[in-house]
């Protein structure tokens, strides 16, 4: 080919890319990873730390008795939610509240089943996670719709009907223009305003899989640890005004929110930044954002405080595999380059995670003392618990969600180590 027809040639290409990226690139391409940020830092899982398997006895998994005939309920629950009185409950995978009751031991040690109820269907979504307000609500989050609660005392006296109401699903901006919630992933309620702090994870929609009709809300996620977009938010809603603002802007992936028991703060997740983000909502430093801690083994996702205890609980879904590290420490441009031809691959051919089960008990520290990591409990390989994605403490135990598993796993924090 001549040089002419070379250059012809590239042009045509060049015009085709950009004409049809939308097709190749639905979600952008890769964007520059400012420094200090990524999933790449960090240390190591420590593979010798197996402080989270059965025969530490300190775990148990609760399964689901299903009857005969019936389908499963307890389906993916990606976060646990509890009610002042402990009542246990899971948001299911095509959109039920189930509650979880009746708890049985069972011959094998540590494994107990339970029934299953369907309380309530949440509507055509994937809702994640929920809280319960002192209104008798739950708000709950929905990757597809936003922001939603249902209120259930309808359903324990039949006074009402209970049904779904959706408060947000965008938000105003200082412009004046709308930003549509895209992936909201978590949500916590104010202990003395009532009011709703919650993420919007990435600006990258999921979708249904064509032949299942499952929501695929691993994908975006995916995206998102790829892209480095840095579109994740955390957001706040006022019951009393209906009104959304924005606290924080630019993580890489906006998962967990959780408030202390005096709501002078609000910790919030970036999952590919494995870091922990504190916004102060009183005292000298309030409006602004401190990035709290950063040196845990995986990637991040829900988190939770005791209010008896202050400490808070953080999931680690994951470790960061050698790839992805080395990836991102390519040089800036051919490590967007690549970046950008991995989002061009079908979703199925980007890889999984490796499995791991994990979570961090943290100090989130106070004006006089700092943030610390208390403890790490793993199972390495994800023996017994894999891809822990949620986390709720509730009277010394620690209820874990995951969205590679059918069953609760409940971690004893009160008992004496074993080893
Ligand atoms: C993130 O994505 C949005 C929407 O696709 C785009 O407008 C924005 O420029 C992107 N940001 C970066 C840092 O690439
Ligand atoms: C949700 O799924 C379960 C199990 O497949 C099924 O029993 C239940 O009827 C479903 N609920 C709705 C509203 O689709
Ligand atoms: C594993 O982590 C737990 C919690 O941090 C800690 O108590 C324990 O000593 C660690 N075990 C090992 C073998 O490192």
């Amino acid at each position: 080919m001549s040089l002419l027809s070379t250059a012809i040639f590239v042009v045509h290409v060049a015009f085709l890319v950009q004409k049809f990226s939308y097709l190749l690139l639905p979600y952008g391409p890769a964007a520059d990873i400012p420094p200090g940020r990524g999933p790449h830092l960090g240390p190591r899982a420590d593979p010798s730390n197996v402080s989270l398997r059965l025969s530490n006895k300190k775990l148990t998994k609760i399964y689901e008795r299903v009857d005969e005939g019936k389908d499963p309920l307890v389906i993916k629950p990606e976060t646990v939610i509890l009610n002042n009185e402990g009542k246990i409950f899971v948001l299911s995978e095509n959109g039920s509240l189930v509650t979880v009751v009746d708890i049985q031991e069972t011959d094998q040690p540590f494994i107990s089943t339970a029934k299953a109820i369907e309380v309530a269907h949440l509507g055509t979504g994937r809702p994640l996670s929920g809280k319960f307000h002192q209104d008798g609500c739950l708000y709950f989050v929905d990757v597809i719709m936003g922001l939603a609660r249902i209120c259930l005392d309808g359903i324990m006296n039949s006074e009402r009907i209970p049904h779904v109401e959706l408060l947000a699903s965008r938000v105003q901006l200082d412009d004046g223009s709308y930003s549509p919630i895209n992936y909201a992933d978590d949500v916590d309620v104010g202990p003395k305003t009532g009011h709703i702090y919650f993420t919007d994870a990435s600006n990258a929609r999921s979708d249904r899989d064509v032949r299942t009709g499952i929501y695929d809300i691993m994908y975006g996620s995916k995206v998102e640890g790829i892209r480095m977009n840095l579109s994740g938010r955390l957001l706040r809603y006022k019951p009393e005004t209906g009104e959304v603002d924005v606290l924080i802007t630019d993580l890489a992936f906006a998962n967990g929110v959780a408030v202390d028991k005096d709501e002078t703060y609000v910790l919030c997740v970036s999952t590919f930044d494995r870091a922990v983000f504190k916004y102060h909502l009183d005292g000298e430093k309030a409006g602004q954002v401190e990035r709290l801690l950063d040196q845990f083994p995986g990637v991040l996702d829900g988190i939770d405080c005791s209010f008896q205890t202050g400490k808070c609980y953080v999931a680690i879904p994951s470790t960061v595999s050698a790839p992805l590290v080395a990836l991102m420490k390519l040089p800036p441009f051919l490590s967007k380059l690549v970046r950008t031809l991995l989002l061009m691959l079908p979703r199925n051919a980007t890889p999984a995670a490796e499995p791991f089960g994990g979570f961090a008990e943290i100090d989130p520290g106070a004006s006089n003392s700092p943030a610390s990591i208390i403890r790490v409990f793993q199972d390495p390989d994800g023996r017994d618990i894999d891809f822990i994605t949620g986390v709720t403490e509730f009277g010394g135990k620690v209820y874990l969600g995951s969205l590679h598993g059918n069953f609760i796993g409940v971690y004893d924090l009160a008992l004496i180590p074993s080893f």
